[in-house]
């Protein structure tokens, strides 16, 4: 069946265009904030508190942290696992909690729930508060839940996240359409009197790097979320979930650490998306991983002596882990999950290079040009 997606005919009644963000759960949720915060630079744009949702938690993992590197509301969504074990029991010890796909308008969110329900599991639908994006999730065979999501909250200048009184706009069930414009929220929050400022990070580390011209808490600026790589128990059968119901596309199989392995893309880039066999997760001492950009590749080796020196745990992963990835290396904190620092991500069809080790790099390099994968950053590094 053909459908009609904003006028271009597709194969799903939504068009993914880029991976959005990915969650996981910490078994030390505070060392975890610490990690991503004052390791990696991360930012937090909401923090959620299910005190009174989850009662029989206590306060510290009664908590959900909204993670940012630039103007998505989130990038990261991090919460405790004792809060999964003890919410949703279905899920107990599950580490991943989502990994979400942007589409281009409500109406493909709208139009792919009744497609996701029939070629998959649905799991829920509707709109999140703190964040905005109007979303439909579903499981992929290995009970990953993949989000399909359109109309992310974007933080803006003053690093503000939007009131939670205007969380009224929240949608646990489908949404009818058309709905209202985020301009009109924001006309209604203002008619009723609504403080409009939400919360925004408290950065308490001081500016004490030129990063490029940019006064700076840490040596490099993490751009964007590159990847996520999840350990399936069997990537081929993974494959009808992410290629027909999702709408990925297959860029190639390789074999790392002697297992068959595939990487899936969305839309230029070289993949979005690394699929494992799970028989490999004991052997790396991980249960997920996933990929950030920095914004150059002085910043690259700059993070990578800073987080070195730091103390930071640095995993040894096989570089056949990262086809299309030019430079690279990975960093740890107490979960998990690995967390890997690129620069020089390549498109699909550029030959699929493996990372250089990172003792050997030279000072400068050239572009890859159209070989790359390159989004611009848009706004200021910080
Ligand atoms: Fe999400």
């Amino acid at each position: 069946m053909t459908f009609n997606v904003g006028g271009l005919k597709a194969e799903q009644p939504f068009i993914i265009s880029r991976l959005g963000h990915f969650g996981y759960h910490t078994p030390d949720l505070a060392g975890t904030i610490r990690f991503l915060t004052e390791d990696l630079g991360l930012q937090l744009s909401d923090v959620d508190d299910f005190t009174t949702r989850v009662p029989e938690l206590p306060k510290d993992h009664a908590t959900g942290y909204f993670v940012r590197c630039a103007h998505d509301h989130h990038t990261l969504v991090i919460g405790s696992q004792m809060l999964v074990d003890t919410r949703e029991p279905a899920r107990k010890g599950a580490l991943v909690n989502q990994l979400s796909w942007q589409v281009g308008s409500l109406k493909q969110v709208v139009d792919g729930v009744d497609f996701l329900d029939k070629n998959a599991r649905l799991r829920r639908i509707g709109r999140d508060a703190p964040g905005s994006n109007w979303h439909a999730y579903a499981y992929c065979p290995d009970g990953y839940v993949n989000e399909i999501f359109y109309g992310m909250e974007q933080i803006g200048w003053d690093g503000r996240s939007k009131p939670s009184s205007m969380y009224d706009r929240a949608f646990h069930d489908l949404p009818p359409l058309p709905q209202i414009s985020e301009y009109q929220e924001v006309e209604d929050a203002k008619a009723r009197g609504d403080d409009l400022d939400g919360y925004r990070y408290d950065e308490e580390r001081p500016a004490t790097y030129d990063v490029e011209g940019v006064n700076l808490p840490q040596p490099f600026k993490l751009t964007r979320l590159a990847r996520v790589c999840l350990f399936v128990e069997d990537p081929e059968a993974s494959l009808p979930f992410y290629v027909d119901t999702l709408g990925l596309t297959v860029t190639e199989r390789r074999e790392v650490a002697g297992a068959p392995s595939i990487f899936l893309r969305a839309g230029d880039e070289h993949h979005s998306l690394a699929l494992l066999p799970a028989s490999l997760k004991g052997d790396f001492g991980i249960g997920a991983a996933c990929s950030f950009a920095v914004a150059s590749f002085q910043q690259l080796r700059d993070a990578y002596d800073y987080l070195s020196a730091r103390g930071v745990e640095m995993p040894a992963l096989p570089e056949e882990m990262s086809p299309g990835i030019s430079y690279g290396f990975w960093v740890k904190g107490p979960e998990n999950v690995a967390i890997q620092i690129v620069y020089g991500a390549e498109t699909y069809d550029a030959g699929a290079s493996l990372p250089a080790a990172m003792d050997a790099l030279p000072e400068t390099i050239v572009h890859g040009g159209r070989r790359w994968h390159d989004p611009a950053f848009l706004g200021p590094l910080g």
